[in-house]
């Protein structure tokens, strides 16, 4: 049974360290006895989750406007308190003489938000460029690697459509050749079948492999690791994809073992919008030719690829506000309370006859998102305006060629009572329809 003692030490190893956050330290958790109370009832209420008053604490970090319920955080990311008032801490300061205080005050602190990203990625302050999202990042190496006509880059249906574009414009100028190859499966869950796909595409004239990290469509995790050292080899680059990696799942370099790594610090690190890193292996930087041509860098300086005219520094320093978040939070648990929360609606969905789930709920091969197809006579971009036209709910209604469904997206603001409610929702509209 659940005593007082074990209960409290319970949230304190969760973690709740941080000022200002629930039970600072088993001590002071001691003194709350009427909060004990009300959590251990909370607690018995919650099927699964632990500590339950301290993801309360975390959900009350983010001023999101709770009369929408928002399940379509793929794209963009709300940020908690602490960034934003970080952001426009820098960006009113940056306003008191700008050519001083943006140029010359802010921008050289940047080189610290430059350490502690590249420490989180687990890479060299040397490797890391700063950009303001995927896409920067991903046309700066995509656009800047030599390739010959003939040469060919080989990616996957599912991955981003306009990387398909960026790189279909490059086949169209300069006679390259992309190739697409469909996975095994929805959901592929055997990364040995996975990367054999790979293998049986790859020709002498591959150069390239564009692969995801994370699906965006279904959220499916890819085998980065088992693919690279597959092509390493054969001396082809694979420019991962990280948009929804970091900071979602697993995504540490030495974890993916990649040598390109594009991702935004919007989506699930909670940063300020416009921001995202550009990972290049130290002996790659040289190789490639950054969009902006900076005059007076060296080849080796990952700060190439930073060049972008004038800009404010605010967004990118308030990226160390999202990281202590995210550190106070811990790498780990917000890994598993996202999962969590997937688990917490789809479990009362999975087992229902004619669902269909194009996300695997095996450990590893998923986060947060899910797609599912909630019943076989409800179209996913019908029932996705039937949630927000009826009933304000946030969700993308996905119709791709090899599957269709909603893209569910909770985030770490996402209380136990909306996920309750959305899965309440689509039991209903299975039920009585969307008349
Ligand atoms: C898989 C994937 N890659 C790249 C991007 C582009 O991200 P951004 O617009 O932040 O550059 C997205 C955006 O949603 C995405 O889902």
């Amino acid at each position: 049974m659940l005593n007082r003692r074990k209960f409290l030490t319970g949230l304190a190893a969760a973690g709740a360290t941080a000022p200002g956050f629930f039970v600072p330290t088993a001590r002071a958790a001691e003194q709350e006895s009427s909060r004990f109370d009300d959590a251990v009832a909370a607690a018995k209420r919650a099927r699964t989750a632990p500590a339950e008053k301290f993801w309360s604490e975390i959900q009350q970090s983010w001023a999101v406007d709770r009369s929408i319920l928002n399940m379509e955080n793929g794209g963009l990311q709300p940020a908690p308190a602490i960034v934003n008032q970080a952001f426009l801490q820098a960006w009113s300061k940056a306003n008191e003489a700008p050519s001083h205080t943006n140029s010359r005050v802010l921008w050289p602190q940047v080189e610290g938000v430059r350490t502690r990203l590249a420490k989180a990625f687990g890479c060299e302050a040397e490797e890391m460029a700063i950009t303001r999202n995927t896409t920067e990042g991903f046309l700066a190496v995509a656009l800047g690697i030599k390739l010959n006509p003939g040469d060919e880059v080989l990616t996957t249906t599912q991955d981003y459509h306009r990387f398909h574009n960026d790189l279909l414009q490059r086949q169209a100028r300069e006679g390259i050749v992309v190739r697409q190859i469909k996975l095994p499966a929805v959901p592929a869950e055997d990364a040995g079948a996975v990367v054999q796909a790979f293998a049986n595409a790859i020709t002498p004239r591959t150069r390239v492999l564009l692969l995801s990290h994370v699906f965006q469509l279904t959220g499916q995790v890819m085998p980065i690791r088992a693919v690279v050292q597959m092509v390493r080899a054969q001396g082809i680059l694979v420019i991962v994809d990280g948009a929804h990696g970091f900071s979602h799942v697993a995504a540490t370099r030495d974890e993916l073992d990649c040598d390109i790594y594009v991702t935004s610090l919007h989506k699930w690190l909670s940063a300020p919008h416009g921001t995202g890193f550009l990972y290049i292996r130290k002996e790659l930087i040289p190789t490639i030719w950054p969009l902006q041509p900076p005059t007076d860098r060296a080849p080796t300086d990952i700060r190439r690829f930073e060049a972008i005219g004038t800009a404010s520094a605010a967004p990118y320093l308030a990226i160390g506000a999202a990281l202590d978040f995210w550190e106070m939070v811990g790498v780990e648990r917000k890994r598993e309370r996202l999962v969590w929360l997937r688990e917490r609606w789809v479990s009362r969905l999975a087992e229902l006859p004619g669902v269909t789930l194009n996300t695997s709920r095996k450990p590893g091969l998923g986060g947060a998102i899910m797609s599912i197809d909630v019943a076989p006579g409800l179209s996913p971009p019908k029932l996705a305006a039937w949630l927000w036209e009826r009933h304000r709910v946030l969700v993308a209604g996905v119709e791709h060629a090899e599957f269709r469904g909603l893209r569910v997206v909770p985030a770490l603001y996402s209380t136990e009572a909306e996920l309750d409610r959305f899965a309440d929702l689509l039991l209903v509209a299975r039920h009585d329809g969307l008349a």
